[in-house]
């Protein structure tokens, strides 16, 4: 049996720091509302000539170094975003090239803040069939661009940001398994509502937005992020003691709270990051997971549970032993 397991993790935030002071000069909102209601004190925002590959790029570099290996191992590429550079080619073909890798696979996938949920579970089938032995996978978002800076009951939430893994062939876990989720029924709950074939024109003249049932979306996330931790323990006939850390997708400290205390995971055993980074949609937990490896929180051998919820609704999770 070949297993894929996370040999190196790396991240990167832009130098821009927006504090809940800063949004206050320009919305109607104040510190006091935005911690309470989602703990965050501040994000990080992408400068206006920096998109997302570059993000990828620079916590690409430091997943590669931590991994020990070359860009030139590499034999799958795949990153998750919502807020791709260009329509085409791919966000992950543009990080091939600047990684100067040609030949092997590289493609985006797209399922919002479980973005990478989903990436993790496609390089893990890739690595477990033998197609692929040594994968980059990438969570990278510009989120700012599809965020109305005038519109305070989103703008405060978001931030930009980037994480990235590096999978390898082993001969035991690694991960342990993956679960993914899709209800394309709630579609309309948390969306950008035009694209490319629809209202193009809204999207070329920087007004494609994101519009969002906050408390709707709050409920599912919680019932969905709490759910998906006895489906993955009960997959590897496991208890919550056998998981050491919980990463579950950084939207919401309440989001994260009432996750930890539906799933009874302790508080102690939960990674937060939300209150530095905001809601960094795909990137979040592997920005999380990376500041939990290199501050030493997390150590090798370890069981980590990583989620993730998001539009569509999209969520996932998988259960990886570091
Ligand atoms: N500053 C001040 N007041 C605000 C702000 C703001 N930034 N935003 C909204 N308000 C006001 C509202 O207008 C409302 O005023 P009203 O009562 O006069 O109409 C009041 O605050 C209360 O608004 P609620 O929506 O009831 O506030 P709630 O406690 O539900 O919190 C929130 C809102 C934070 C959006 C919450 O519903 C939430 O966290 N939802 C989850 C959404 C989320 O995390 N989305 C991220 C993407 S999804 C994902 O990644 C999982």
């Amino acid at each position: 049996m070949i297993y894929s397991r996370i040999i190196g993790t790396g991240s990167y935030l832009p130098e821009k720091i927006v504090t809940n002071a800063d949004l206050e000069k320009i919305v109607d909102t104040n510190d006091e509302w935005i911690q309470s209601r989602s703990g965050i004190k501040e994000r990080r925002i992408a400068a206006d000539d920096q998109f997302t590959c570059d993000l990828a790029e620079q916590a690409s570099l430091k997943a590669i170094e931590a991994a020990g290996i070359k860009s030139s191992d590499l034999d799958l590429i795949i990153v998750a975003t919502t807020t791709p550079d260009q329509v085409f080619p791919s966000t992950a073909c543009l990080l091939q090239q600047r990684l100067g890798i040609a030949g092997p696979p590289a493609f985006d996938v797209q399922a919002v803040c479980a973005g990478f949920l989903f990436a993790i579970d496609v390089a893990d089938k890739f690595i477990k069939t033998g197609s692929a032995r040594c994968a980059l996978v990438v969570g990278a978002e510009t989120f700012s661009r599809i965020i109305d800076w005038t519109d305070r009951t989103t703008c405060v939430l978001f931030g930009d940001g980037a994480g990235a893994v590096v999978l390898r062939a082993a001969d035991e876990p690694g991960i342990y398994s993956t679960h993914l989720h899709s209800d394309g029924k709630y579609k309309d709950l948390l969306c950008v509502p035009v694209g490319v074939s629809r209202n193009f024109k809204q999207v070329n003249s920087g007004s494609a937005f994101t519009t969002m049932e906050g408390g709707e979306v709050f409920r599912w996330a919680v019932t969905a992020m709490s759910d998906i931790v006895d489906e993955t323990l009960d997959a590897n006939r496991m208890s919550r003691d056998d998981i050491d850390w919980l990463i579950p997708h950084q939207a919401n400290i309440r989001i994260i709270n009432a996750v930890g205390k539906r799933a009874k995971i302790p508080p102690e055993k939960v990674i937060v990051t939300v209150e530095r980074h905001g809601n960094t949609s795909a990137a979040s937990v592997p920005l999380a997971l990376d500041e939990a490896v290199r501050d030493g929180r997390i150590k090798p051998g370890q069981n980590v549970l990583i989620e993730g919820f998001g539009g569509g609704f999209t969520w996932g999770s998988a259960l990886v032993k570091m």
